[in-house]
């Protein structure tokens, strides 16, 4: 078979964090996750059928072992023997914090069904994304997505349309990949953090006030959630054995820059994911006030480092559409 598949994919940004897993052989998340797909970002994806599974990415081959559960599970799902050759590219850092993996594991899943010829619904799609990389089960699906504790598969629960006046600023602190895979700190966070229980325990009550926020467009109440998720996850980080810490000088400038802002009267909620980049919540009408905030805030961080400023860190996306895909060649 000669035909290759193009797709493209968005990755999906956790407003209530998924950390932790419920089973980690069949990757089932252990807490409730809340997202929203960004438009801005993507991962651009051409598979083909080849003689050996291999994915390569931004020019990289990747380890074959972090793909295998993924190329099993697909072909038990669609019936085939048959093998995928995949190239990747993002438009943004990659393993960096920036959810890559999330719309890297949905553009993969979409492009190696359809070079099958295989149409599964996106919620099939949605559930082997998952065996990847359970945030990748969201970026099947555009504008507001859940991926409830222990699910196979998420769900849209609202969407782009419901809020096109949202914005996340992406602040770019650094481009490195991170010191630790998400994978690894879950897992430390499980087996070593003292609040990992407690963690677990305030995720559903967090989700529903989310859902209230985001359903009514209250920025303020969705903004709070998020923040109180993203402190909790980091916290149940901290407290490991050894202690995690994602966070950069910058990292902290930026979140202290955000709470600046909301006494001033703008509505700028931050959240951080196993990285040290920060996203910002806010509206359409004061992003381009915000954005000049943040990166003030980074190029003074810098420059207390004694690091030269590096141009415009800020990324602005918006809520955005479910993965897009097509065949290029019979
Ligand atoms: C902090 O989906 O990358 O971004 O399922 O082990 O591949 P695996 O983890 P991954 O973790 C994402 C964690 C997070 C929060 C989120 O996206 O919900």
């Amino acid at each position: 078979m000669s035909r290759e598949v193009f797709c493209r994919a968005h990755p999906s940004l956790a407003l209530i964090k998924y950390w932790g897993k419920s089973d980690s052989r069949r990757n089932l998340p252990a807490t409730p996750s809340l997202a929203v797909t960004l438009a801005g970002a993507h991962t651009e994806t051409r598979v083909r059928t080849a003689a050996a599974d291999c994915v390569v990415l931004g020019g990289e081959e990747q380890p074959p072992e972090r793909y295998a559960p993924f190329f099993e599970a697909l072909r038990r799902r669609l019936r085939t023997t048959l093998r995928f050759h995949a190239e990747s590219t993002n438009s943004f850092p990659t393993a960096a914090g920036l959810a890559s993996s999330s719309s890297g594991f949905a553009a993969l899943a979409a492009a190696c069904a359809r070079a099958v010829g295989s149409e599964l619904a996106a919620r099939e799609l949605s559930a082997l994304a998952r065996v990847g990389s359970a945030s990748a089960a969201r970026s099947l699906f555009g504008g507001f997505t859940l991926l409830p504790a222990r699910a196979r598969a998420a769900r849209q629960l609202l969407p782009a349309r419901h809020w096109p006046e949202l914005r996340v600023l992406v602040a770019l602190a650094s481009g490195q990949p991170k010191p630790i895979s998400s994978r690894q700190a879950m897992e430390a966070t499980r087996s070593s953090s003292p609040f990992y229980r407690a963690w677990l325990a305030s995720s559903g009550s967090l989700l529903a006030e989310a859902i209230a926020g985001l359903r009514s467009r209250d920025l303020e109440r969705l903004g709070e959630a998020a923040r109180l998720s993203y402190a909790r996850m980091h916290a149940a980080l901290l407290a490991c054995d050894p202690p995690l810490l994602y966070w950069l000088p910058v990292t902290v400038a930026l979140v202290r820059e955000c709470a600046q802002m909301r006494r001033r009267g703008l509505g700028a909620w931050e959240t951080i994911d196993a990285g040290p980049q920060v996203k910002v919540l806010c509206l359409a009408a004061e992003a381009a006030q915000i954005a000049a905030g943040l990166q003030e805030a980074i190029d003074s961080a810098q420059a207390a480092g004694g690091a030269q400023p590096a141009g415009s860190r800020i990324l602005e996306c918006w809520p955005g559409p479910a993965p897009e895909v097509r065949v290029e060649g019979e």
